[in-house]
């Protein structure tokens, strides 16, 4: 295809995974490196997309990529600096793996161990994905991503319908070589209308592109 077939499309991705705070030392947090979102980003760059990347804390190197990105911790930061970027956007990439609960409070000294067990209490973070749906504009296009470990197509179908999505990416926590910190992933893609795509298990580079060819067949641009 062109390489400028994203050419004027402002993209914003959502990547890596967020930190919760429990107290000034610890923290809640998952696996994702942020390698399939950064992938994809760069994918819309050489394609032509004006890329805004909202990060979690990830290890990775940005600086030799002409994009845009802004560096957050938690779920409630990366919220924030979604909703800022959100109206003038064109397409919205949600690959973060963004943690689904936090710590009720944040402890201001590091909690102290003694010989009894611990409890935290935990509140259910905001769903960017979930939000940013509601006030979807009829041009943007939001796309989602799914890691599921059971009942994977029915989950991923749900997420696609609640969240507001125009297509998801599914990927399995179970299978080999997929999912978290590899640097391989295979995908199911299911579309809003229906549509649906099975890759094979390539490097995130190939997957990212597979994933632009996707979003490139949506009507939205016709
Ligand atoms: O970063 P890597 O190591 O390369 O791994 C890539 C990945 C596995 C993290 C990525 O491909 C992926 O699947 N990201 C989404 C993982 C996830 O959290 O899925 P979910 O099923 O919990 O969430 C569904 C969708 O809602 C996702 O688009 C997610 O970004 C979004 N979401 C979820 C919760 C929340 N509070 N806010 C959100 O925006």
């Amino acid at each position: 295809q062109s390489q400028s077939d994203f050419s004027g499309k402002k993209v914003l991705i959502t990547m890596g995974p967020t930190q919760e705070a429990i107290d000034p030392v610890r923290f809640i947090s998952n696996h994702s490196s942020g390698k399939m979102g950064l992938s994809i980003a760069r994918s819309f760059a050489h394609r032509g997309a004006e890329v805004h990347i909202v990060s979690g804390p990830v290890s990775l190197d940005f600086s030799k990529d002409q994009l845009s990105v802004t560096r957050v911790h938690s779920a409630n930061e990366m919220f924030d600096a979604c909703q800022a970027l959100h109206p003038q956007m064109d397409i919205c990439v949600f690959a973060a793996a963004v943690a689904d609960y936090a710590p009720a409070q944040v402890a201001w000294e590091k909690i102290k161990k003694d010989d009894s067990s611990l409890s935290l209490d935990l509140v259910k973070n905001v769903d960017i994905a979930k939000e940013l749906g509601k006030v979807k504009g009829s041009r943007q296009l939001h796309i989602g991503f799914a890691l599921e470990t059971e009942n994977e197509e029915q989950n991923a179908k749900a997420k696609l319908d609640k969240k507001n999505f125009d297509l998801i990416v599914l990927n399995s926590a179970k299978e080999e070589g997929a999912g978290f910190r590899h640097d391989t992933n295979k995908v199911r893609i299911f579309h809003k209308d229906g549509k649906e795509f099975n890759s094979d298990l390539l490097p995130k580079e190939q997957i990212a592109e597979l994933i632009l060819d996707q979003i490139k067949n949506i009507p939205v641009w016709v």
